[in-house]
């Protein structure tokens, strides 16, 4: 089998197309757009792409925003302020503090100040708990790309047994709780799991989140199963490439970490999953590409929710 490459791009560019044109809407209708606040602390270079990112998305959509760049030795209290006066700006209907913070933030003290109805990235433990009951909530953004990926490719889901490997707070435990409300059997595996890749081998819908450079390989997966690789490793070292790639990719892939020092590569060994898989999706231009997609849904999801509009 051959499978079936899920490109990410067309499904985020029609998410966003939706969004844009129901925030034109609510400024036609009701007289505003939702705002989204970014906070950034310190210098981490991959933070400032994604903050760039999601930044340039809001804009593109016609979403206002509000950024704020602290320097790397801001104090934690310094940072709970910032958010407690967010979380006050009656203006602002979503919060946003990119991860990861420098080592003197308390991380789990920031995100469990953030208002829960603000809470786009939906880490707050409330919004973890009222996802894990099937109530309204805000979803992280990963897991919840994921799952349009799937329904917008016609991929079943109810009935259907899920495995995801990977237990991380951001991905693997929400994404389980998605698939458990879409009515899927689902099963996390993570580093200790007895025998992984025969229970891999059992999923109609595989989930890759454990961030180990193509660690999925064909005896993981089951045949025609929905391969979904949420991975992006930085590899360097050309040798390890030439496990996962061959023919023109390979050879892009050789010169993209010798032009760039790195490439980007998913958990799932690409080969194996497009000999084996009915579908797949690459990395990249698979996953990624939804993730700010859904922080802009959760953003006007909020607005709507915070200020009573259906
Ligand atoms: N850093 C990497 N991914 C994320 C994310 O989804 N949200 C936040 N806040 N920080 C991140």
């Amino acid at each position: 089998m051959t499978a079936k490459i899920l490109n990410g791009r067309p499904i985020a560019e029609a998410i966003k197309m939706e969004i844009k044109s129901e925030i034109a809407d609510l400024r036609e209708v009701h007289g505003f757009a939702p705002c989204l606040a970014v906070v950034r602390v310190g210098d981490d270079p991959a933070s400032a792409v994604y903050v760039g990112n999601k930044l340039n998305t809001t804009e593109e959509l016609g979403l206002t925003s509000i950024h704020h760049h602290l320097p790397a030795e801001t104090k934690n209290e310094e940072l709970l302020a910032l958010v407690q006066s967010l979380n006050e700006n009656d203006d602002v209907d979503g919060i946003l503090v990119q991860l990861p913070l420098p080592t003197q933030i308390d991380e789990s003290a920031i995100l469990e100040l953030i208002d829960p109805k603000k809470d786009v990235d939906g880490f707050h433990p409330i919004n973890v708990g009222r996802l894990s009951q099937g109530r309204e909530s805000l979803v992280p953004c990963t897991p919840a790309g994921v799952i349009e990926i799937l329904k917008r490719s016609g991929i079943e889901i109810a009935g259907s047994n899920a495995v995801i490997v990977g237990r991380s707070n951001i991905v693997g435990k929400p994404m389980a709780m998605l698939l458990l409300q879409e009515n899927a059997t689902v099963t996390i595996c993570h580093s200790r799991t007895r025998d992984l890749p025969s229970i891999a081998a059992r999923a109609d819908i595989l989930v890759a989140a454990i961030g180990r450079p193509g660690f999925l390989r064909s005896d993981h997966i089951k045949d025609g199963a929905a391969v979904i690789d949420v991975g992006i490793n930085k590899v360097s070292d050309p040798s390890q490439i030439l496990e996962l790639y061959d023919g023109e990719e390979l050879e892009k892939r050789l010169a993209v970490i010798e032009n760039r020092g790195f490439t980007l590569v998913g958990d799932v060994n690409k080969r194996d999953a497009i000999a084996k898989a009915g579908a797949y999706t690459p990395v990249p231009g698979g996953v990624g590409l939804l993730t700010i997609a859904m922080l802009m849904r959760n953003t006007v999801d909020a607005a709507k929710r915070r200020r009573g509009i259906d």
